[in-house]
């Protein structure tokens, strides 16, 4: 107790270091300022007429003609630039390290969720092998994709001044490829976990008590849950919706030009209020998609870091169900009692199923 209280204390230190740590890493500020002014020249500055010419064109009057002087700078390409590494990175760095911290800080508080009763040496049976094969085929390319990925958006700032530019360049365009061909297994697991599971993570009223307890996260308490709990469920649906959406605009960006899923986007959000231009250029298109691939992964990498630390380290007991598949049924009525009483009733109706249709000797 009193060494809780003691760590209590810290808490607001350990915070205040974070930010402190946060607000002083230099690659961000560096990827905000190297976006905001293409080629980091004062040309925009000291040519103003010069820049204007060849962003907006002459009017027709040169040579160049209309078409091909408004190509010769794109103009949305350096508001697209400028976002990419911008407030997309900057944010998405301080999402990274603030769950790691968070994260951190609850393992410091709480420790790892031990089964209270401790192990019975009985198991359950909690996820079959085509269960466990469609989420680890499903994690295990969502995983390669994450740090390839991330590679993409921050690894010029931290591992191309460490490992130079040879070696970065062999990584990332071996990253590349990586990232482009796994991209359809982790679309095969994602499909074959939706089918798995998509029946046990219908919203009940059960959730609402789970979400009113914190999901016993802060207390001792155990509530009710039946195959997955409120947590689990906002955790799937959000992989099988934020799953979607990066298969398709990481769709879009492999088979550039061809579709034109933003501006019908657009348009449906249009119907229900909002007012966003429809009339977008192949390459706006484009550009759009890519600023979204990057905030639905990014906000999908936050999550799942939560997840991987509840599945592993943070909870003892629970990585057995991903892994043997067979869960210590102390555990399982810990955390899921609803569902081990409904798996108790199916094993006693089918023996009597099978009493009744054994043949009489
Ligand atoms: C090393 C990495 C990972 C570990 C150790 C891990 C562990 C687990 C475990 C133990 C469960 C079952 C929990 C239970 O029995 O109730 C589970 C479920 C699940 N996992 Fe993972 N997982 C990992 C990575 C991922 C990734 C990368 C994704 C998605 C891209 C993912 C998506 C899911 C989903 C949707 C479920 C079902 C809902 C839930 O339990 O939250 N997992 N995982």
């Amino acid at each position: 107790m009193l060494a809780k209280n003691t760590l209590m204390k810290k808490v607001p230190l350990i915070f205040l270091i974070s930010f402190y740590i946060i607000f002083n890493f230099n690659y961000i500020s560096y990827a905000q300022s190297s976006g905001e002014v293409p080629g980091a020249t004062s040309g925009l500055n000291s040519d103003a007429d010069l820049w204007r010419y060849i962003r907006q064109g002459n009017k027709g009057n040169t040579q160049l003609g209309n078409e091909l002087s408004a190509v010769m700078i794109q103009s949305e390409g350096d508001n697209w630039r400028s976002i990419r590494n911008g407030p997309l990175s900057r944010y998405g760095a301080y999402g990274i390290i603030g769950i790691l911290i968070l994260l951190a800080w609850y393992y410091s508080y709480k420790g790892r969720i031990k089964v209270s009763k401790g192990f019975s040496g009985k198991t359950i049976t909690r996820f079959k092998a085509i269960e466990r094969f469609s989420h680890w085929l499903m994690a295990g390319s969502f995983i390669v994709l994450a740090i390839t990925g991330l590679n993409l958006l921050y690894g010029k700032y931290i591992l191309l001044p460490i490992l130079g530019p040879e070696t970065f360049s062999i990584i990332t365009t071996s990253g590349k490829y990586a990232h482009n061909f796994l991209s359809f297994a982790f679309m095969l697991g994602l499909g074959m976990s939706f089918v798995c599971w998509v029946s046990h993570n219908i919203p009940s009223k059960l959730d609402v008590e789970w979400l009113r307890q914190g999901g016993g996260l802060f207390n001792e308490s155990h509530p009710p849950a039946r195959k997955f709990n409120a947590g689990q469920k906002i955790i799937f649906w959000a992989v099988m919706l934020g799953g979607l959406s990066i298969s398709l605009s990481g769709w879009a960006l492999m088979f550039p030009f061809e579709t034109n899923m933003m501006s019908k986007t657009f348009g449906i959000l249009n119907m229900i209020g909002f007012n966003l231009s429809t009339d977008l250029t192949p390459l706006q298109e484009q550009q759009l998609q890519q600023i979204w691939h990057g905030i639905v992964g990014l906000v999908l990498i936050i999550m799942i870091i939560a997840h991987i630390y509840i599945g592993s380290l943070g909870m003892q007991g629970a990585f057995d169900a991903m892994n043997s598949g067979e869960v210590d049924r102390n555990w399982a009525k810990e955390h899921h009692g609803l569902w081990v009483e409904e798996e108790d009733q199916k094993a006693k109706n089918a023996d009597k199923k099978g009493s009744v249709n054994q043949p009489a000797e």
